[in-house]
């Protein structure tokens, strides 16, 4: 599966505030509101305080769905873990500019893997940190919290880091956004250039969980 080419609007459902012991049930419902991505929040208990799934987790639900898996690695040395994940499933993967110290090397080789390639900026760094490696990814990941749980307010400042990054990149690569996102910020961060929405809490926390995504997908219209 390939992320959907840049020029239309994604919901995109983070299962970070699904149950987890219902993923594969989880997923199903939010695809049948029509979504083409979903969220998945790899976090090591280092790079970020929380601990949440691995490769395996992955490589059983590839098996139960056919959605692009948009895997957000928030993990110390990503570099070494790139592999894993593509060959678990993953069909995209976002690594953070604050764990790499060769970002355009992970970005080569996530390509070589037929793997598309994402990078990530925290809500504290500044756009000049990605400046470089932005124009080679297929989508540019803006944190508008800081990462590691879900449920958190969303954060104005870092959102508006969201015009330049479109400037740099033009208007072939996705910018997603994380992190606070509800029908009213996605239609700021949409006004900004993003066009790539990750909702945890705004989807599944609610009981009706295809309302909740086509409120935010009215909201962007
Ligand atoms: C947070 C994760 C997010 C999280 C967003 O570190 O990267 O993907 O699920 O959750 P909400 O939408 O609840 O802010
Ligand atoms: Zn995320």
């Amino acid at each position: 599966m390939r992320l959907p080419k840049a020029g239309t609007i994604e919901i995109v459902p983070s299962v970070l505030s699904a149950d987890f012991a219902r993923l594969a049930d989880e997923i199903a419902e939010v695809t049948s509101a029509g979504i083409n991505i979903i969220h998945l929040d790899v976090m090591d208990g280092h790079f970020v305080p929380n601990i949440t799934m691995g490769p395996p987790v992955i490589a059983r639900l590839r098996k139960v769905s056919e959605l692009v898996f948009d895997a957000h690695l928030m993990i110390s040395d990503p570099a070494k873990y790139a592999e894993p994940f593509v060959e678990a499933g993953a069909d995209h993967v976002t690594f953070h500019i604050e764990a790499a110290d060769d970002p355009r090397r992970i970005v080569d080789e996530l390509h070589d893997l037929g793997c598309s390639a994402g990078i990530c900026l925290n809500p504290e760094t500044p756009v000049e940190a990605i400046e470089a490696v932005a124009p080679l990814c297929e989508m540019v990941l803006v944190m508008t919290v800081h990462p590691g749980f879900g449920g958190q307010e969303f954060m104005p400042v870092a959102a508006k880091k969201i015009a330049r990054i479109r400037e740099i990149v033009g208007p072939d690569i996705r910018i997603e956004v994380d992190g606070g996102i509800d029908p009213q910020t996605a239609s700021t961060v949409v006004s900004y250039g993003a066009d790539t929405l990750v909702a945890g809490n705004a989807i599944f926390a609610k009981t009706d969980r295809i309302a909740a995504i086509n409120a935010i997908r009215k909201a962007c219209e």
